[in-house]
């Protein structure tokens, strides 16, 4: 993930825009850069790794100015190098930009044929070129903007500075964060109001598809669709800006939102976009005879999910166990299998006491963190990261499909490592993946349907989850959610076992949420729903537009966008999060901290 500021002010802007990278460094640190507009030229300075490698240039050559853009870069699109530094630059026009363009190829090349030439390999520079060819074709920057923004496919938040246009930084949000910050007759723009901190603490939090002019009067904020809108201004208290919930009621809701960009970013640490290939970050699948995955809770889940593609994809035997079992039972594995714990904070006790349990008997050891810096990182042999960003809600929501996302890489990777595809396949794979963070956001923004479903389950005493195939670990997550975050009870079962016990709780009082796609199980997972049915249950059907066609006219569907089963655990974990977070929204719960949890179960 990246880091993107911009200023129209009024003091020496280049000390400005590198105080606001420094507190944006987190995001990305390959590479970082400048724009800023002097005598009515743009001029840059960019350098290759960290913030320091920029100030150190701008020490021996300054830039003198009021108004800017910067980037500090974590590299997707184009190795890390000063020629694919942000800003990027075509004709009259200067980009930064923290996503991915999903459709920044087709683009290229039709710019390429139109005599443009590019000097790096972004993504991001074909949103310079897109802007300046309808300046040249006599657009204003704002127009030339919105047009240019109506051909991006996928996630981006840009800040963007015009030659000639003295008071002027545009920027655009979708699937990436961007706010607005409101000066004394300056204004701001960037990833986040921890950027924004030194100069305002009056923010603005844009919606995903708004894109804006800040000049320095104040901003024009228009919605996807062109139309100018107002968005709420907040002050945000100094003690939050280090990570803030925004137009968000609660930081659940904001994680929820965030996993396009987390998913993203997660993705780009191991998928290379330009030539579609899967990085396996050092280990070989193709030497391992076993993969032992531990976990609690939900990174458990994300596991059980992992096992279905490494065994389906790579043919690899692989066990998934909840650590504080594993530990204490004495497994019969031994050198030659990879053990893999799974731990959003890098620091749970049982998960950690399985790693070391495995360590100590000469198992190579592997963690998929998202704090690079953890227990578990600094222990493990192989570490591989997700980049959901800071996860505050105490329910993990992004980190959940993060990690998904990143075990759904790593067995692609394993699969071509074990011969059981080929380059082809693997390419074709990766693509659909980098699909996920768009279909992400489409299910985000289909929440509507849920608010009738919340008021009928937030009356429930007990709900069951039914899924078959990845899907019933999706049951078993959704259960957690729910129950963690509202206090109502909930189980998980794969829908498969209903008949062997739990179908005698199914009464007129208990709802059923059943999580079928259209694929090869939806057939044997609705003869259980009919079962359910048939005893009197209610049934919430999670499904896409295919399956709704199938659903009988009692059940309730929810229509997923449809997507390829690689996928489906992603986008599919998206409804039965904001199931969760609406019933306990309904029932006044403390949903950022439910009673009695924490976010890093660091005591066993
Ligand atoms: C998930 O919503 C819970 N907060 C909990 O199950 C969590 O996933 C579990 O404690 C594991 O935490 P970790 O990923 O930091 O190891």
């Amino acid at each position: 993930m990246c880091g993107i500021i911009g200023i129209v002010g009024k003091a020496p802007v280049s000390e400005r825009l590198v105080e606001s990278l420094r507190r944006l460094e987190y995001r990305g640190y390959d590479s970082a850069g400048i724009a800023a507009l002097i005598g009515g030229r743009i001029e840059r300075r960019r350098a290759e790794g960290k913030l320091r490698n920029l100030e150190a240039l701008l020490a021996e050559d300054p830039l003198e100015a009021t108004v800017g853009i910067g980037h500090t870069r974590w590299a997707t699109h184009g190795a890390p190098s000063v020629r694919n530094a942000h800003p990027q630059m075509a004709g009259r026009v200067a980009v930064v930009h923290n996503g991915i363009i999903e459709n920044f190829a087709p683009l290229k090349a039709q710019l390429q044929a139109q005599g443009r030439h590019f000097e790096s390999d972004t993504d991001t520079e074909v949103v310079a070129h897109l802007i300046d060819r309808e300046l040249a074709r006599g657009l204003e920057p704002v127009a030339a903007f919105k047009v240019a923004l109506d051909q991006l496919s996928g996630a981006y938040a840009l800040a963007v500075l015009v030659q000639g246009e003295e008071s002027l930084v545009m920027g655009a949000r979708r699937g990436s964060p961007l706010v607005v910050g409101e000066g004394q007759g300056e204004m701001f723009i960037g990833t986040d109001a921890l950027g924004l901190g030194p100069f305002t603490n009056r923010i603005i939090h844009l919606d995903d598809g708004d894109f804006v002019a800040i000049n320095h009067e104040g901003v024009r904020i228009f919605d996807r669709s062109g139309q100018k809108v107002d968005r709420a201004l907040r002050v945000v208290p100094a003690a939050s800006a280090l990570v803030e919930k925004g137009n968000y009621r609660h930081f659940m809701e904001k994680e929820i939102h965030d996993q396009p960009d987390a998913c993203q970013h997660t993705l780009s640490a191991y998928i290379d976009p330009i030539s579609n290939t899967v990085a396996s970050r050092g280990v070989d699948f193709a030497a391992i005879d076993r993969l032992q995955i531990v976990a609690c809770g939900t990174a458990s889940y994300a596991g059980m999910i992992g096992r279905y593609l490494f065994e389906s994809l790579a043919g690899l035997q692989t066990d998934v166990e909840i650590a504080s079992e594993f530990r204490y039972r004495e497994p019969a594995l031994r050198p030659g299998a990879l053990a893999l714990a799974i731990s959003q904070s890098g620091e749970t006790a049982d998960t950690l006491a399985a790693l070391r349990w495995c360590k100590e008997r000469g198992i190579m050891t592997a963690a998929l963190v998202n704090s690079p810096e953890s227990t578990m990182a600094r222990e493990v042999d192989v570490v591989f990261p997700t980049h959901a960003g800071p996860e505050i809600g105490v329910a993990s929501t992004k980190a959940f499909t993060s990690q998904v996302a990143a075990l759904t890489a790593l067995a692609i990777a394993a699969a071509r490592q074990r011969g059981r595809i080929d380059a082809d396949e693997e390419a074709r794979l990766a693509g659909v993946l980098l699909e996920a963070p768009r279909l992400i956001a489409d299910a985000i923004l289909d929440d509507g349907w849920i608010p009738a479903i919340a008021q009928d389950i937030a009356k429930a005493r007990d709900v069951l989850y039914l899924g078959r195939g990845a899907m019933f670990p999706l049951a078993l997550e959704g259960a957690l959610k729910l129950k963690e975050i509202s206090y109502i009870h909930a189980e998980g079962y794969a829908a498969g076992e209903l008949k062997h016990g739990p179908i005698a709780l199914v009464d007129e009082a208990t709802p059923i949420i059943v999580i079928a796609p259209s694929d090869a199980l939806f057939d044997k997972t609705s003869s259980n729903m009919s079962e359910v049915i048939a005893r009197g249950g209610r049934v919430v059907l999670i499904t896409d537009a295919q399956g709704a066609t199938h659903a009988p006219d009692s059940v309730k569907t929810v229509i997923v966008p449809a997507c390829d089963p690689l996928i489906a655990p992603l986008v599919f974990a998206v409804p039965i999060q904001v199931i969760a977070y609406q019933v306990a929204v309904l029932k006044g719960a403390d949903v950022d901290q439910p009673r009695n949890l924490a976010k890093s179960v660091t005591v066993e």
